[in-house]
């Protein structure tokens, strides 16, 4: 038996964005309206560190007819959309082997439901991966991520509808056909879990449109439509093209137990297995059978069609991904134990042990290498960390330069332990760093939540030049790339 000592050679490091934070042009060559543009920039003061607001019916119409005051920064981006021949020549200078992207679906069916795609739309993609091909970067490509077309939002309420299937469906194979030889790596939906969190983040839907249901009932409908969606584009991808990886993805939220109490730790597995249910689905093609019992004891129904179980079973995906920023704690007697704040944590507990980020996220580089290891024996398939980075503010100095040593410090220790993982038989197949190029945070909509290895000049407030500059960052990770990961 051999034992890996270090990253496998063709390992694909790089960095990931999301079209809706970095493309901007939300209006230009025809893109229609999506989601994510929707969603306005509420101040600190206004919302607290995290999440900004639900968006409701009510406001998205008002909003349409002119009648709110808000500023909508996705809409914005980092302005990707006319500069990525800059990004991308920054990308491959430091080495990339490959980079994340998502695919703007109202790019291409600006109402979803169009019966021809843009050609605009997907001239402007094709532009980006012959980029890419040029500096021999690998596209890894999100078909989804936060990017549902209003249209289908505001007519068939987005994923709650059973109609979006085919919709996406026709909208993948475009994709398939078109990029057949110059995407490989596809992934159907961004952090697909996040549909239990913010149904409207995850898939579109306004729940105020459905008050006889919870948010629960309705969140867990629509994400069955989307594993049904995300298995028949698996199976299409691969009648396209053989060689073709298709990844489901997951935002890993590895709970412990706050202390050893066998209470605790039936909680802390809980949490567990409701965040990877939904890797399950995807992996093994059916329902675990704890969910099973959940939704009975919850009063979940759903509504499924004949041969759906069928079609999860039939094609289950090539790889698992996944975004880690963080862990978390539980406590089954929570009120002895002080809160964090941090995003999608609502249910955690503080973990004396950890530092926390500026957002309240706790920053945990050993959870990855004990996430990784977990779902490697649960699952056996190739895993891929797609997402990890840490959002900080950075200060430019007098003379430009950035010295983001925390940055440093934070993705150094999670590859360290990432490391580690492989070395001890976890089949990784890269690592791509969330916003290798600043823009503009998911939950909070702030440019000064900062990931990037490029600083990118712009304010909250949409102010700046928008001029790119190299952090310290930049000529770290050019070189933990060109070691394989052995100089970090
Ligand atoms: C993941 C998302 O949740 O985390 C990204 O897939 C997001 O879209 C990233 O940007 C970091 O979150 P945030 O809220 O700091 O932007």
């Amino acid at each position: 038996t051999t034992v890996q000592t270090g990253f496998p050679k063709n390992f694909l490091w790089g960095g990931a964005t999301a079209a809706n934070q970095v493309e901007g042009a939300y209006n230009v060559g025809g893109k229609g309206l999506t989601t994510a543009d929707m969603v306005p920039f509420v101040p600190k003061e206004k919302r607290g560190l995290n999440f900004a607001i639900d968006v409701t019916s009510d406001y998205i119409e008002k909003a349409l007819n002119g009648e709110v005051d808000d500023r909508y920064p996705k809409r914005d981006g980092v302005d990707f959309y006319h500069r990525y021949e800059e990004d991308i020549a920054l990308f491959a200078e430091m080495g990339f082997k490959a980079f994340r992207l998502s695919i703007n679906w109202a790019r291409i069916f600006p109402n979803g439901d169009d019966a021809a795609p843009s050609l605009e739309g997907l001239e402007f993609y094709d532009r980006v991966f012959n980029e890419l091909e040029k500096y021999g970067i690998e596209p890894i490509v999100t078909l989804s991520h936060y990017e549902t077309p209003l249209a289908l939002t505001r007519k068939y309420n987005g994923w709650y509808s059973r109609e979006l299937i085919p919709l996406f469906v026709k909208y993948a194979e475009t994709l398939f056909n078109r990029y057949r030889d110059q995407v490989t790596y596809w992934i159907t939906f961004n952090e697909i879990n996040m549909m239990g969190h913010s149904p409207y983040t995850g898939g579109g839907v306004l729940v105020d449109k459905l008050p006889n249901q919870t948010k629960e009932q309705i969140a867990y409908q629509a994400l069955h439509h989307q594993f049904v969606a995300s298995a028949l584009v698996t199976k299409l991808a691969h009648e396209i093209n053989p060689d073709a990886k298709v990844g489901c993805m997951l935002a890993r939220g590895q709970t412990y137990p706050v202390t050893n109490n066998p209470e605790d730790v039936l909680l802390a597995q809980h949490y567990n297995d409701l965040n990877l249910f939904h890797t399950d689905v995807h992996v093994h093609g059916e329902y675990p059978s704890f969910m099973n019992r959940y939704f009975a004891e919850n009063n979940i129904v759903i509504q499924k069609e004949i041969g759906d179980d069928e079609i999860l079973k039939q094609y289950p995906v090539d790889y698992v991904s996944l975004s880690y920023y963080m862990s978390k704690s539980v406590a089954s007697n929570s009120e002895d134990y002080e809160q964090v704040s941090g995003n999608l944590t609502t249910y955690a507990v503080k973990n004396k042990y950890l530092d926390t980020s500026d957002w309240g996220w706790q920053i945990d580089p050993k959870g990855l290498r004990i996430t990784l290891r977990d779902m490697y024996n649960r699952y056996r398939k190739p895993l891929f960390v797609v997402e990890n980075g840490l959002g900080a503010y950075d200060t430019v100095e007098e003379d430009g330069s950035i010295h983001d040593t925390y940055r440093i410090d934070y993705l150094k220790k999670h590859i360290e332990q990432m490391k580690e993982a492989v070395k001890e038989g976890v089949d990784l197949i890269g690592y791509t760093a969330w916003g290798p190029i600043d823009l503009i945070s998911m939950s909070t909509s702030e440019m000064s939540k900062r990931y990037g290895f490029i600083y990118v000049d712009q304010d909250d407030e949409g102010n700046g030049t928008l001029n790119r500059f190299k952090k310290d960052s930049f000529e770290w990770y050019k070189q933990v790339i060109a070691t394989n990961g052995e100089e970090l």
